[in-house]
């Protein structure tokens, strides 16, 4: 039930402190232990390498579900696009774990893999939001998002708790190879929650950034380095199905190989900046399209050198900063869509599960 709300998907996008909340709860062991199936725990130890495979925005999760697994527990990842890898087959490792990350548990392209590797005989986890799923019941094992119904077509909550789940799985295999980290990933995900709330505190401010930058514009780029970068991937697609403005995720430094050609005076261009490594590179990049007319709008975490930034969220750990930054861009999406008086929680020709290849 929407209750007071006048969509499921802005219901959806204020649930998430709570979804995050929950997963801290869900996911607390006894004596700061987290608590996860030793097989799982296994799965990770034996694997030289995992395969993520996952569709739209849990195929984003899974990117920055990357970062986390190589940076924290120092396993090589692979992130792929299930139709791609159903079809074309990349080279395996020789002990693979697959990690299928699927909001529903039954996306038809990602259970076309499961069924291959399977077949392989290969182990596989599923990180979904639907326990008796397809995907869970297929896989050797599932991990729960414990995000509640997720009804609107847009994935909003979803997407933030997989990559929190996918946080404390990276963690928890650190920690079972004896790794020293300083990264204590319930603590880290209390202040992702805090964070996120105070986001959606300001609602009036993400529904002027839609006016000033989205109202009459057709096209919208997004730009971001590094993690930044799968953020705005998820920026882009949130935008374009349920506003049906069209849009562009990319790096950075991509746009003088071609992109900048489509700027004029207006375009939109959303870049993110969260991280210290590239905070002047991206910088620059905005730089080169603000010297062409572009309407640059530039999403800031708090703590970095910054001038004059449209927007400034709150300070939270390196690898858990997309958690934080997707918030405005779900809010901007959401009223954007609503300025154009878009069907926001069912835009055309989309369904929430899509259970054809
Ligand atoms: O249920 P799944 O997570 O497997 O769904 C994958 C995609 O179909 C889904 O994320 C889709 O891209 C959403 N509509 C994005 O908001």
């Amino acid at each position: 039930e929407k209750g007071t709300y006048p969509h499921f998907m802005l219901k959806e996008i204020d649930e998430q402190p709570f979804v995050i909340r929950k997963i801290i709860q869900e996911y607390q062991g006894d004596n700061d232990d987290i608590k996860l199936e030793s097989d799982i725990r296994q799965a990770m130890l034996d694997a030289d390498r995992v395969y993520i495979i996952a569709c739209g925005t849990s195929y984003h999760a899974g990117l920055v579900g990357k970062q986390m697994i190589e940076k924290l527990a120092k396993i090589p990842v692979e992130v792929h696009v299930a139709s791609e890898f159903s079809y074309n087959m990349p080279l395996l490792s020789e002990k693979p774990l697959f990690i299928f990350i699927s909001q529903s548990g039954e996306t038809a392209d990602s259970r076309a893999v499961l069924v291959q590797v399977k077949e392989m005989g290969y182990p596989a986890l599923t990180i979904t939001n639907v326990p008796g799923s397809t995907l869970s019941r297929e896989a050797d094992y599932t991990l729960h998002l414990h995000a509640g119904p997720e009804i609107a077509v847009a994935s909003t909550k979803a997407y933030t708790a997989q990559m929190a789940v996918l946080a404390i799985l990276a963690v928890d295999t650190a920690r079972a190879k004896g790794y020293e980290l300083d990264f204590d990933p319930m603590k880290e995900l209390a202040i992702v929650a805090n964070a996120i709330e105070a986001l959606c505190d300001q609602k009036d401010v993400m529904e002027g950034i839609a006016k000033d930058y989205l109202s009459t514009t057709r096209n919208c780029f997004f730009i971001g380095r590094g993690i930044d970068y799968y953020v705005g991937l998820e920026g882009a697609l949130k935008l374009k199905e349920i506003s049906y403005i069209q849009t562009e995720g990319f790096p950075g430094g991509e746009l003088k190989h071609g992109t900048i050609a489509l700027i004029e005076e207006g375009t939109p261009v959303i870049a993110l900046a969260t991280q210290e490594n590239v905070n002047y590179p991206i910088r620059s990049n905005v730089q080169e399209v603000v010297s062409r007319g572009a309407n640059a709008c530039i999403i800031s975490m708090k703590g970095l050198d910054q001038t004059d930034d449209t927007l400034v969220v709150p300070e939270v750990h390196d690898l858990l900063t997309p958690l934080v930054s997707v918030i405005p861009l779900q809010l901007i999406a959401y009223y954007a869509a609503l300025h154009r008086d878009c069907d926001v929680d069912k835009p055309r020709n989309l369904a929430k599960s899509v259970t054809v290849e």
